[in-house]
């Protein structure tokens, strides 16, 4: 080749990349403008969640990707920066030092249009053998999915671009398996090998067909895979899909997280990396209320925390989805699985309300006034065979209303969704409750059941009433504490 040629080519090649990072750069601000342009709207809403993880505004759903990475916990989300409804899904980001001060970055991921993508969809992120973050995420466009990567240009991991050799898993690597639905990408470590999960189905939702993939990263390398095949089939017929398959590590059990299109569902058990499959035991429900979707992380504590979606809002408010609280994850006696708040949220009390210990007879109620939109409470009861506790609580939406949890000695109920309780041994039960404007989460029985609700419209709590109803219900505490609201 002449050198003019040359010249004239390394020119054309120049212009061509400064044209990508033109398109590229004035994608990122559209986003970013139209997120701030919604946000006054957003924050006027008094109904809108305060210290639960949110976007400045506009819809997301599920959280994605979580890390840790030089002392900030990262965490992305879906997000449409257009509207408060699912759509054009970009990957939004945003760290905190602390799980409860967050410092929104600019949007992660958005669709490469220039080649052919519409959506990012859900994924994970994870360090890579020589410790750089690395995104693995679910490329939609008009073709079938790919899973694609993305990588940081900075250390603050504010900037983030597309891996050069993407797509690194295509629907090629099943050979003639077809696997429907196959979409988000949950990577994790074993030993010194690297695996992926993703969900789908194998027969186009028809049911009984649901299943994990898995997948084994070549040594040293996180861009060359291998398929190893249906690692686990969900055992119900009426299971269509699995979607955000999560596989973590709890002490020598593994736990496999799945969202089939309802409640999400824990499975706990063994995995065998060389016949690449996970046996399973015990099985349960994650949350039982409008929850979807989790992701987590392994914090340098060895803590695994998990994130979960809240879903249900109403549009039309310039901001629609929350995260739950991060629940660190452990396992009981019994092998199932508990999910309790993170111990750092504690500092955002305030002086608690303390109310005496007192055994309410059948019909007794103490009322405690509130009137506060950011609350925690935790009652300590024992209610017999016949008994159970009642916590109403007065809400202040566009008029009054009220919202109830119950507990029985053998379910909870709050507001609507029935809680079983395993029979248990242990005559003392607790509730922990959060309450933040139109969000409330729910941890049965120290985190052995859990359940989020969506108050549509609740601005506040003037009051709670506790009483004992069919019997007497022993209340060995109830605290109350206001809750400081991160700025
Ligand atoms: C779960 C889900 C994922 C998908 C994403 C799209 O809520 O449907 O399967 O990747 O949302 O936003």
């Amino acid at each position: 080749m002449s050198p003019i040629v040359a010249i004239v080519l390394l020119l054309a090649a120049n212009e061509a990349q400064a044209d990508l990072n033109d398109a590229r750069q004035s994608a990122l601000d559209r986003a970013m403008k139209a997120v701030a342009q919604a946000a006054t709207m957003a924050a006027a809403d008094p109904a809108r969640p305060r210290y639960h993880f949110l976007p400045p505004a506009q819809w997301m759903n599920d959280p994605n990707g979580p890390i840790y990475y030089k002392g900030y916990y990262h965490l992305f989300y879906q997000h449409n920066p257009y509207g408060d409804v699912w759509n054009h899904m970009h990957w939004g980001h945003a760290r905190s030092k602390d799980l409860f001060h967050w410092e929104h970055l600019p949007i992660a991921l958005w669709p490469s249009k220039e080649l052919g993508e519409n959506h990012c969809f859900s994924g994970c992120a994870i360090l890579t053998p020589s410790g750089a973050p690395r995104i693995f995420y679910t490329s939609i466009g008009q073709r079938l999915p790919e899973q694609w990567a993305a990588v940081p240009v900075d250390d603050d991991l504010r900037v983030w671009s597309k891996h050069p050799k993407n797509p690194l898993l295509t629907e090629q690597l099943h050979g003639s398996v077809k696997i429907h639905d196959w979409r988000d990408p949950y990577v994790f470590q074993e030993a010194d090998s690297y695996y992926m999960v993703a969900g789908g189905n194998l027969n186009e939702h028809k049911g009984g067909e649901a299943v994990v993939n898995l997948y084994q990263a070549a040594k040293g390398d996180l861009e060359t895979w291998t398929y190893r095949g249906v690692m686990f089939k969900h055992p119900d017929k009426n299971a269509a899909n699995i979607e955000c398959p999560n596989f973590l590590r709890l002490g020598d059990k593994w736990v496999l997280i799945v969202s089939p299109h309802r409640s999400v569902e824990y499975f706990i058990g063994d995995f065998d990396p060389v016949a690449g499959l996970f046996t399973w035991k015990r099985r349960g429900i994650v949350d039982y209320g409008s929850y979807y979707a989790p992701n987590g992380l392994i914090d340098p504590d060895g803590r695994q925390l998990l994130w979960g979606w809240i879903n249900g809002f109403k549009p039309g408010k310039s901001w629609n989805g929350c995260l739950t609280l991060p629940r660190a994850l452990s396992l009981n006696a019994g092998g199932m699985l508990v999910q309790e708040p993170a111990v750092e949220l504690q500092s955002l009390r305030r002086d608690p309300v303390d109310i005496d210990a007192k055994v309410l007879h059948d019909g007794e109620t103490i009322s405690t006034p509130l009137g506060k939109a950011e609350l925690e409470f935790m009652c300590s009861f024992k209610c017999g065979a016949a008994g159970s506790l009642r916590l109403r609580l007065d809400c202040r939406t566009e008029s009054e209303s009220n919202f109830d949890i119950v507990a029985t000695a053998d379910n909870v109920l709050v507001g609507d969704t029935r809680v079983p309780i395993a029979a248990s041994d242990k005559p003392e039960r607790s509730l922990r409750v959060y309450l933040d404007h139109s969000v409330v989460e729910v941890f049965v029985d120290g985190g052995e059941a859990c359940v989020t609700k969506v108050l549509e419209g609740c601005r506040d709590y003037t009051a709670m009433h506790t009483s004992a109803e069919g019997g007497d219900v022993d209340v060995s505490s109830l605290t109350v504490w206001p809750l400081q609201a991160p700025l």
